[in-house]
């Protein structure tokens, strides 16, 4: 079997519960996996857990409990988690499992070999909320460290470093030459700018046992545990290595063709994380002689009410009283039409309900709804002969699409699908089928006007499916198709047969601010 189009997303700190900004990433990679997956190829969607650290450690303690406990409660309702977001993922490591300890144990041990670590006094500050090192170039203008690394204390200890120092150059180059690696293109930017203004500074990838013990241990010095940032990267390659990925070999299992993922197609994250994943990252995979991976996808963070979304002030949004309020693919609408990757998002509730109610319960609802309402008052559901009407429109609508998703443009396919909604609801109000049933003369316009109708929906319904996949599937059960619509070739014009008999329609999204029930 040929390479599966692999994606990943962070993986979240185990010190909390799931936030908005958890959501979005997931959902974003859960929209680019299923963009692919409806181009016809198989992909591989990974997620999980980043469960070692100080950070953890912390967490645990101040609830009393030990690690391990601490996380295997939290993983489990981030499981519930992954499950309502929908999410068709494959996978979901944990950084505490066996199989991603033996990866990070067996690259270690492959880089200390060969000579790219050494031991060093490190004397600096350090903040255990970052898990960081600081120096003092980090000092903001009034000479204190942005309250963003919390408590900053001043070390002094003994610690192994990786140099990284001999690939800046390198890396400068890849970056420059593989123009697609780093996106949107202003983080890239970002990145050179720093490769090329700064002297990479080597980075420790140890912690003593004696200050933090909820680690990795180092396979060469049982005193130190692994820095959990090198920990938490190497899940990425530690998964495929274990399942027996032919690209990692001598890492886990023997290789095993089905298990071909490396490299990665795509690493979705924060751009708190850049830095990690465009920088660490490469050269720890460069070092150890492991391919790049393709891209690095770079998102921008939600805030609320144009404020930052913190627990203390109660300004959050919590994605699962969206989602049992409003349902998954409400929530998931919003976030993927509001919010470009890339740039800073703002939820309100208000913007979330004036979507809802305009772009989902009325344009999206509202076309399949009257269509299929029409379709059975005037013609007991049954589907008319083809007709050509709309299909050079549509046609092109699905084109665009097409070409949007393929290259992730996830906000502008989902803008260019309701230009096509509101195109195909104005078809209704210029062609007035409501006024033509009512004169038999008129039939055979209204055939005409049917058959175009449903079979616009049923369009829709496919290029909707990596968005809402949901609401794609119960468009395709209410026009009486029993498949689900998860390849984009279906959207080709004239799919539904004549005499195809259709269901009855069922609001997708009710209307919630109104008190009257749904019209056709
Ligand atoms: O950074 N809006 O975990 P994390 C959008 N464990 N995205 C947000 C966000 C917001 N308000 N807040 C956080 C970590 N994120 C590490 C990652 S990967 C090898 C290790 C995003 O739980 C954030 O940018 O702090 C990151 O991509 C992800 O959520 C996990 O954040
Ligand atoms: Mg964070």
């Amino acid at each position: 079997m040929s390479k599966k189009y692999y994606l990943t997303t962070a993986i979240d700190y185990v010190n909390g519960h799931p936030h908005l900004g958890h959501a979005y990433e997931k959902v974003v990679t859960d929209a680019i996996a299923r963009v692919h997956q409806s181009f016809g190829e198989s992909t591989f969607f990974l997620t999980g857990l980043d469960e070692h650290g100080q950070k953890v450690q912390k967490a645990a303690t101040e609830q009393g409990l030990n690690p391990q406990d601490y996380c295997d409660d939290l993983a489990a309702s981030w499981k519930v988690f992954v499950d309502q977001l929908g999410l068709c993922h494959d996978d979901f490591v944990r950084t505490t499992q066996d199989r991603h300890r033996e990866v990070v144990q067996k690259l270690l041990m492959r880089l200390h070999e060969e000579g790219h670590f050494y031991k060093a006094t490190y004397q600096g500050y350090y903040s255990a909320k970052q898990e960081t090192f600081l120096t003092e170039k980090d000092r903001g203008e009034d000479g204190a460290f942005d309250p963003l690394y919390g408590e900053v204390v001043e070390l002094l200890e003994d610690n192994y470093y990786f140099k990284l120092g001999r690939h800046q150059q390198w890396l400068i180059e890849y970056i420059e030459s593989h123009p697609d690696f780093v996106t949107p293109e202003y983080r890239r930017n970002e990145v050179l700018g720093f490769l090329k203004n700064q002297t990479l500074e080597d980075l420790c990838i140890s912690r003593p046992q004696s200050r933090l013990s909820w680690g990795i241990p180092l396979p060469f010095d049982p005193d130190y545990v692994t820095y959990v940032w090198f920990d938490a990267l190497t899940n990425y390659a530690s998964i495929p290595a274990s399942m027996g990925d032919p690209a990692l070999p001598g890492f886990g299992k023997a290789p095993d063709k089905e298990a071909a993922l490396w490299p990665a197609d795509i690493h979705v994250i924060g751009k708190d994380i850049l830095k990690f994943h465009a920088v660490y990252w490469p050269i720890m995979l460069k070092a150890a002689g492991f391919a790049m991976p393709r891209q690095i996808c770079v998102h921008g963070w939600w805030q609320k009410d144009g404020q930052k979304m913190s627990k203390s002030t109660g300004n959050v949004v919590d994605p699962i009283e969206v989602i049992e309020e409003w349902g998954v693919d409400a929530f998931r609408y919003y976030l993927l039409r509001e919010l470009d990757i890339g740039p800073d998002g703002n939820w309100t509730d208000k913007g979330f309900h004036a979507r809802y109610s305009a772009e989902l319960a009325n344009g999206l609802g509202n076309l399949i709804n009257r269509s299929l309402a029409m379709l059975n008052r005037y013609r007991s559901g049954v589907v008319p002969a083809p007709c050509d009407e709309l299909k050079p429109e549509v046609s092109e609508a699905a084109d665009e699409v097409l070409d949007l998703a393929r290259s992730h443009r996830l906000q502008a396919s989902l803008r260019r699908i309701w230009e096509l909604i509101a195109r195909v609801n104005q078809f209704i109000d210029q062609t007035a089928p409501f006024k033509l049933a009512k004169d038999p003369s008129q039939s055979d316009r209204l055939d005409e006007i049917l058959y175009t109708l449903v079979e616009s929906c049923r369009v829709i319904g496919v290029l909707l499916h990596p968005f809402l996949p949901i609401t794609s599937k119960k468009i395709y059960e209410q026009l009486g198709l029993e498949v689900v619509p998860h390849l984009f070739e279906y959207a080709t014009w004239g799919g539904l047969p004549q005499g195809h008999q259709a269901c009855a329609p069922e609001p997708l999204f009710p209307r919630k601010d109104l008190p009257t029930k749904q019209e056709s």
